[in-house]
């Protein structure tokens, strides 16, 4: 993939015709945005993980679509070349294909983002299908989708079971015939993704999901050891936490004697 020219829905589709892997990252402010790009990432993800990581919510329900839009645009000017997604927040898509159409339109007008990424197999096909006949890219996102965890109570693995696997896999044919350009597998059987990523001609993304998807997610927070845990398929590559809080500590500790400022 060519580093320096604007990433788009296509060239996530010729990276996975080429076998070629690709890679998001969330991103939810400018700075986040401008690292990540300079580190190699193609496509920034403004996920509603916000609210957890950033915002101190107990869940992403309690995000909204200004809070999505606010960060979004932040990401949008720290980009200079990779694709801006935003997650439409709970309560903004489900109640009808007209209701994630007005969603989608203030987020992309308002952000200048890229796409727009609603939670849901074969249940919001209608909606994609929706969406995409007005030229929106919408990724869909199925296997764990936190939007749900009060009707599923936990953040556990999905596709664990016969019956589970079986409607996984519809619902990613579904949302690839409906015409999303991505789809985002979160925590499910690597066995699961694999015969998920030969089935659909899209680009799958994997958080949680084993090698074999075209595309890997992780969470900047959980990613750089930002968070205080992480869930157990999201390593950190650093202790960034610990850094700061070191940083932090000492400066606090040269005021407080008057070494600072010198
Ligand atoms: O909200 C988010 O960050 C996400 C990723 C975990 C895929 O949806």
């Amino acid at each position: 993939m060519n580093a320096l020219k604007p990433v788009t829905a296509a060239t996530l589709l010729r990276a996975r015709q080429c076998d070629e892997k690709t890679v998001w990252l969330t991103a939810y402010d400018a700075v986040s945005a401008s690292i990540a790009e300079a580190a190699g990432a193609e496509v920034l993800l403004v996920g509603d993980s916000i609210g957890m990581v950033c915002l101190g919510f107990d869940s992403t329900l309690p995000v909204t679509l200004d809070h999505m839009i606010h960060h979004t645009a932040a990401v949008v000017r720290g980009r200079k070349h990779a694709w801006v997604v935003c997650d439409l927040p709970f309560g903004t898509y489900q109640q009808s294909p007209e209701q994630a159409f007005a969603s989608s339109v203030r987020v992309l007008q308002e952000t200048g983002c890229d796409a727009v990424k609603i939670e849901g197999g074969e249940h919001m096909a209608a909606t994609i299908r929706f969406l995409a006949e007005r030229g929106i890219a919408v990724v869909a996102h199925i296997g764990l989708t936190p939007q749900s965890v009060k009707k599923f109570g936990s953040y556990g693995k999905r596709g664990k079971d016969y019956a589970e696997r079986t409607q996984l896999l519809k619902d990613a044919e579904a949302v690839s015939s409906a015409g999303a350009v991505s789809l985002v597998l979160e925590n499910i059987p690597a066995d699961l993704a694999a015969e998920i990523t030969g089935a659909v001609d899209i680009p799958t993304v994997g958080i949680g999901a084993g090698i074999s998807c075209n595309a890997q997610v992780l969470v900047w927070n959980d990613l750089l050891g930002i968070s205080e845990s992480n869930p157990p398929f999201a390593p950190a590559y650093a202790r960034v936490r610990d850094i700061m809080t070191n940083a932090i500590s000492r400066w606090v500790a040269d005021v407080k004697s008057g070494r600072f400022p010198e």
